[in-house]
Parts: C-alpha cells; structure tokens; sequence
C-alpha cells in the first residue's frame, strides 16, 4: 500500500447491482463503522431521487454531484461508503477515494447483474431499448477503471455477510500491517 495512503474508510465500487448497498450494511455492523450510500446521500441532499436528477438536470450534472460529495468525505473517517456504480470510473475520483480509503470492487457476471436489475426501474443508464446488451457495453467499458480497485471481491455464490467477512478481514490486514 502506497506510503502517502491514510486509510480510514472503507469503499465499495463495482457495476449497478452487485451489491454494494447490502454488503455495505452488513460491513457497517461487522465493523462498528457508519455507513454511507453515495446515491442516497445525493438524494438526501439535492431532494431528488436520482431518475429525476437525471431526467431533468441530466448525467453531467449527476456526475458534478458525485464530485462534490468526494470532497466533502476527505476526512470521513470509520465509514463504510458504497459507491454508485460510476462514481470510480473517473480517475481522478478513484484517486481521491483511495487517499483515506481501502477500495473493494464487487464483481458478478453480466447474467447476474442482469438477474438482479430486470425487475427494477430506478437505475436511469439501463431504462433502454435494450438493457442486457447495455450492461455487457457498459461492464465492458468499465473494465479498466474497476480493475484499479485495491482488490476485487467475485460475489458470486457468495452471501452478503461471506462477501462482508471478506472484505473485513482484508481490510484489517492491510491496515494492521500497514503494507
Ligand atoms: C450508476 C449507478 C447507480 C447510480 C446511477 C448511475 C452508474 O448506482 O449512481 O444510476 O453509472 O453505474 P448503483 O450502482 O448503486 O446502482
């Protein structure tokens, strides 16, 4: 781990629909530490759910937000934050995130994904002609951005809580031994 780290946080990443938001919840009880949810902190703040924010201010605009809420956790300290799906597709955001926090990315296949989001409508990037062919694009694309995560954590046939330990115990690792 790079000298200059000052790891406080724990940071979920990974594709809409692996799970970020309920293994966050169940690391935040394991851990002792607060939880935060990126999209619902958006929500809280601007007062809108986030397919209004896209539908009528648009996905820069999203993204603009999700810039701002970065710089306003640089000194959260003993928090658990799971990222909406892009937010660490930007570099320079992955950059920031990993000065004070350890950044896990959840993977599951596109099948998976697909399984999990094909009865819901909150997530505005896959409201399209065609939503399972959207998540291969996108997954696709993000490849290399994720893959800049600390460590990738595969959830498949894994339990919230067994991907929860994981990450916990990786976590520890690395900042008891400060590697
Ligand atoms: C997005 C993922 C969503 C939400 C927004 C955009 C993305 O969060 O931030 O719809 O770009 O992948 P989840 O990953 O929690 O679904």
């Amino acid at each position: 781990m790079d000298q200059d780290r000052e790891i406080q946080n724990i940071a979920l990443t990974g594709f809409m629909g692996c799970g970020k938001t309920a293994v966050g919840r169940v690391l935040s009880k394991l851990s002792g530490f607060d939880f935060l949810d990126t999209d619902q902190f958006i929500e809280d703040h601007v007062g809108m759910s986030i397919p209004r924010i896209f539908e009528e201010r648009g996905e820069d605009t999203f993204r603009h937000y999700e810039r701002e809420l970065l710089a306003m956790l640089a000194d959260r300290k003993n928090t658990v934050i799971a990222t909406g799906g892009g937010l660490l597709v930007d570099q320079s955001n992955m950059d920031a995130m990993k000065k004070y926090s350890m950044i896990f990315c959840l993977w599951a296949s596109s099948k998976s994904i697909w399984r999990r989001v094909k009865d819901q409508s909150h997530r505005p990037l896959l409201q399209t002609e065609n939503p399972k062919q959207r998540i291969i694009d996108l997954m696709n694309e993000r490849k290399p951005a994720y893959s800049k995560a600390d460590m990738l954590v595969n959830t498949e046939y894994r339990s919230a809580k067994e991907v929860a330990q994981l990450i916990y115990g990786q976590f520890n690792q690395v900042v008891n031994q400060k590697v």
